[in-house]
């Protein structure tokens, strides 16, 4: 076997310095645009209660079991998406692992013009502060013309994408796992402070009414898939990220463990955002029409004004919670990337700075595209493939979220469910922290029946039946 190479081979690889490491910046990566800026708003759309009582099921029933799959098929190979699925399942099933890195590259490209949008409200809160928020502007016209100006989106998306590169090109330890040790501490105390501010506002009790009590009449079968889709993408799953970020664990750290840690904090966060743009929501009449008319600015058009009309101490927040956005989005775009790169450093053995530039470079060509998406280019913004999904950045990003990542986590537990020996991940789940006999028995319950049957189910029904598209 030579143990003496695979040790160096992993060193080179790079490897988290402990388990508090992996935990944080696997956390960082499932952390970011989707529990600040998406669960709030496909909770609005979906009219609260049920949808998220149904994404509660889907987190607990389907991401928490694919969580733990991904880590141990990373660790156990010690490769990233698409060695690793070769290595583990056969050669056949690399084709798994490509499917991820294709949808790495997809999401990155359009969710780096969402997380540039926040750079800018940072800069623009900061001002506003310093210097007064200005009477009578309108804030929906200046989102609506902010995103049309196609050079200063593509400037923005720019900027972070080459954050994110800088960042993964300086290796697992010293870029990604350094980055949310850093930034993870001061998302969470700028969040509670936000949380503070929210609950003492009035509309605060209706905004948990809203949240916490379902209302079943209100939930349709695209609003199912809805809620899966997005569990998978609030965990980062379904695309091999955990696979790769898995790959950098040592033996001695337990996987059940750090999955629920992860799933827990993402989920947590999600409410917590949610229960903050809310309640600040609620607070205002009037608001719940203007928020209706544009749910995907809702953190850009109804907030801004908000913090400086209504929010004891919104003129210290605003800019707070303009930077968490923006942080929190940063340990994701890293992910992201690094799924993309690991692919390139691993499978076709290039050098990890130059690994990155490549990578990171032919991304940018097509968040290019989606920056121009929001008017700057009349063509890539109308046209309109799924109803009410526009232009091409609506398009990837259902496709990506709704269709690509189900798929993928889909076949990734009907890999690790059949297609992997009982002993062998029981030995790897076992490792660095034994699981009960029950721990393991219900996972692999989970992991062959309930989510396969349940992803399944909810792929068909929409396919088939639904006919719902939306
Ligand atoms: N989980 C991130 C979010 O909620 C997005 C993300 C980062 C992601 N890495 C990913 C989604 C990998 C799917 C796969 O914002």
């Amino acid at each position: 076997m030579g143990g003496d190479a695979s040790t160096a081979q992993t060193e080179a690889r790079g490897q988290w310095s402990s388990s508090l490491g992996f935990v944080l910046a696997a956390t960082g990566s499932a952390i970011g645009l989707g529990n600040l800026w998406k669960f709030p708003f496909i909770t609005w759309n979906n009219h609260g209660g049920a949808f998220v009582l149904v994404y509660l099921l889907c987190v607990l029933a389907v991401g928490l079991p694919i969580m733990m799959a991904e880590i141990l098929i990373g660790r156990k190979t010690q490769k990233s998406a698409v060695g690793a699925m070769k290595a583990a399942f056969g050669k056949r099933w690399g084709i798994v692992g490509g499917w991820g890195v294709l949808a790495g590259f997809v999401i990155l490209s359009y969710y780096a013009v969402i997380a540039g949008w926040s750079l800018y409200y940072f800069v623009k809160t900061v001002g506003w502060s310093l210097s007064g928020f200005p009477s009578g502007i309108q804030l929906g016209d200046e989102f609506t013309s902010f995103v049309a100006r196609g050079g200063l989106q593509i400037i923005l998306s720019g900027l972070f994408l080459a954050a994110t590169m800088g960042i993964v090109l300086s290796g697992v330890k010293g870029g990604i796992e350094r980055t949310s040790r850093v930034l993870l501490p001061i998302l969470f105390v700028i969040l509670l402070l936000l949380l503070a501010s929210a609950l003492s506002m009035e509309g605060s009790g209706q905004a948990l009414a809203f949240i916490f009590r379902p209302d079943f009449s209100q939930l349709g079968m695209s609003s199912v898939l809805e809620a899966l889709g997005h569990a998978f993408f609030t965990l980062s799953l379904g695309m091999g990220a955990m696979i790769t970020y898995g790959s950098y664990m040592t033996k001695k750290q337990s996987i059940v463990q750090a999955s629920a840690v992860i799933v827990l904090l993402d989920t947590v966060i999600a409410l917590v955002a949610t229960v903050i743009m809310f309640s600040v929501i609620f607070s205002v009449p009037g608001m719940e029409e203007q928020v209706g008319a544009s749910t995907v600015g809702m953190l850009f058009i109804s907030l801004p004004e908000l913090f400086y009309t209504t929010v004891p101490f919104g003129r210290l927040l605003a800019p707070a919670f303009y930077i968490l956005v923006a942080f929190a989005a940063l340990t994701s775009t890293i992910s992201l990337l690094e799924v993309v790169a690991a692919y390139v450093i691993d499978e076709r053995g290039v050098e990890r700075k130059k690994a990155t530039l490549m990578t990171g470079s032919a991304i940018f060509l097509v968040t290019i595209l989606c920056s121009l998406s929001f008017g700057g280019w009349e063509a890539l913004s109308r046209f309109e493939i799924f109803a009410g999904k526009a232009g091409i950045f609506g398009t990837l990003d259902h496709l990506a979220a709704n269709w690509i990542l189900p798929v993928g986590g889909f076949l990734i537990t009907l890999a690790t469910g059949w297609f992997m020996t009982r002993e062998d991940a029981e030995s790897e789940l076992a490792a660095g922290g034994v699981p009960a006999w029950y721990h393991f028995g219900s996972w692999r319950f989970f992991i062959r029946y309930v989510a396969p049957v349940a992803v399944g189910a909810i792929l068909v029904a929409v396919i088939f039946f639904g006919v719902d598209f939306s």
